[in-house]
């Protein structure tokens, strides 16, 4: 995802610098080239070995020695980021910066770089809301820093409130974002993921196995290409990635809801929730006994078709369905095609068992009005998130489609 990107990673004096070492094994996982500046402050807080043992890679804190060095001297180390990012950013550290201030390596590399710039503050947080500091970072918002702000939590020194550094994953997300090209920028694209639960009485419902992996791999997919993204999701014990609106639901007919109130606003809707064909005719509102005899009979009706419904609204928007088979896949699949009016629907064998419900891997046929037809080998779900919104960015734009049949496509 990173592989060979070159990010500089400060790291400055407070409390939440031990995360910034979490953040390190994420660029590092991801294949990221990552250098380390310290102030001196952050020194106190975690060694520079911690560091150097995560990335890989010398950590750098003296201003003179890497001026002195040929190699990678305070410029060289500006110079090559293609991204720097200071988690956690103290007040002071945004104060200076604001100021213009380059009086240690860390705000000389800012000072000097190119690259794009990424502050995760963390503080006390009256500091956060003291007003000198809010105008700081005003001042760096509008000359293009980026910022991703603190949370609301138990601060070190005991307050609870808006102070917090953010999760090293939000902020490994946001880096994504601002090292990817943002194709999709422009774009709203309303998702929809996870399974729909249809109660029965208070404790039992009738559902499906869908995890929310797939919907939710194009929903992060497009949120780093750019586009806003609004994922309304069924219950699923995943994270709804940074940077999406999210609206989380239970049963078809709050999907339904949530998804006509977002309507107008989408430019893009992409169904990969698994939602309920049926529900039960009538809830109980207490639990239902066990009765005498061994049988019993569950009366069900069909639940609202929400994507059929869509596509009698389509208007400009691009409808793109997903099919989850286990029989005739490619026959079933283009019939939603043309009865929901769609303008692709992605078919999956949901009988395999690295496809479909739950796994993260995918093996997928595209199915675009018109005939044409795309099968794609074994993918992981991120992947086949990005190569449909490859797909997606081309139908927009009315650009040719890639190649079908390529290996991999
Ligand atoms: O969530 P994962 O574990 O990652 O699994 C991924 C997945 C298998 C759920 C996903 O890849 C997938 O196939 N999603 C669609 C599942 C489904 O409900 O398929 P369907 O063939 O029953 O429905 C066809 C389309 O109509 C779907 O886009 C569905 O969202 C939509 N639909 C269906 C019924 C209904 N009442 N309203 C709908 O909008």
């Amino acid at each position: 995802m990173l592989t060979g990107r070159r990010i500089v990673l400060g790291v400055t004096g407070g409390i939440a610098a031990y995360r910034a070492a979490e953040l390190v094994r994420w660029y590092v996982k991801a294949g990221a080239e990552v250098q380390v500046v310290m102030t001196d402050a952050a020194r106190q807080f975690v060694t520079p070995l911690t560091f150097q043992t995560l990335s890989g890679n010398p950590v750098h804190y003296e201003l003179f020695n890497l001026i002195q060095e040929r190699d990678i001297g305070h410029i060289a180390l500006a110079d090559r980021a293609e991204l720097l990012v200071v988690a956690p950013a103290t007040a002071n550290l945004v104060g200076k910066v604001a100021g213009g201030l380059a009086d240690d390596l860390l705000t000389t590399t800012i000072l000097a770089t190119r690259a794009p710039v990424l502050l995760a503050p963390a503080m006390n947080s009256n500091m956060w809301a003291n007003p000198l500091y809010q105008q700081n970072q005003a001042r760096l918002a509008a000359a293009g820093f980026h910022f991703v702000d603190p949370v609301v939590g138990l601060l070190a020194c005991g307050w609870e409130g808006q102070g917090k550094m953010a999760e090293p994953a939000t902020i490994f997300e946001e880096s994504v974002r601002l090292l990817s090209p943002q194709d999709l920028a422009g774009e709203t694209l309303l998702i929809t993921a996870g399974p729909t639960r249809e109660e029965l009485d208070p404790v039992r419902f009738l559902s499906n196995y869908s995890s929310g992996k797939m919907g939710y791999a194009i929903a992060r997919a497009a949120r780093r290409r750019g586009a806003r993204v609004l994922l309304v999701s069924g219950p699923t014990a995943l994270e709804p990635p940074a940077g999406v609106e999210y609206c989380g639901v239970t049963s078809a007919e709050q999907m339904r809801q949530a998804v006509l109130e977002r309507l107008a606003e989408s430019s893009v809707i992409v169904k990969a929730a698994a939602v309920a064909d049926y529900r039960p005719a009538s809830r109980a509102g207490q639990k239902i006994k066990k009765g005498v005899g061994s049988r019993t009979t569950l009366e069900l009706e069909q639940t609202p078709d929400i994507l059929a419904e869509l596509g009698g609204k389509k208007a400009q928007r691009l409808l793109v369905g997903f099919a989850a088979e286990t029989e005739q896949v490619l026959e079933h699949a283009r019939r939603k095609l043309e009865a929901k009016n769609l303008d692709l629907i992605v078919a999956n064998d949901v009988s395999a068992a690295d496809a479909g419900f739950e796994v993260d891997t995918n093996r997928v046929t595209l199915l675009y009005r018109g005939g044409r037809v795309e099968e794609w080998l074994l993918l992981d779900k991120l992947a086949v998130a990005h190569r449909l919104l490859d797909r997606i960015r081309a139908l927009r734009r009315g650009e040719p489609l890639p190649e079908p049949g390529c290996a991999g496509q």
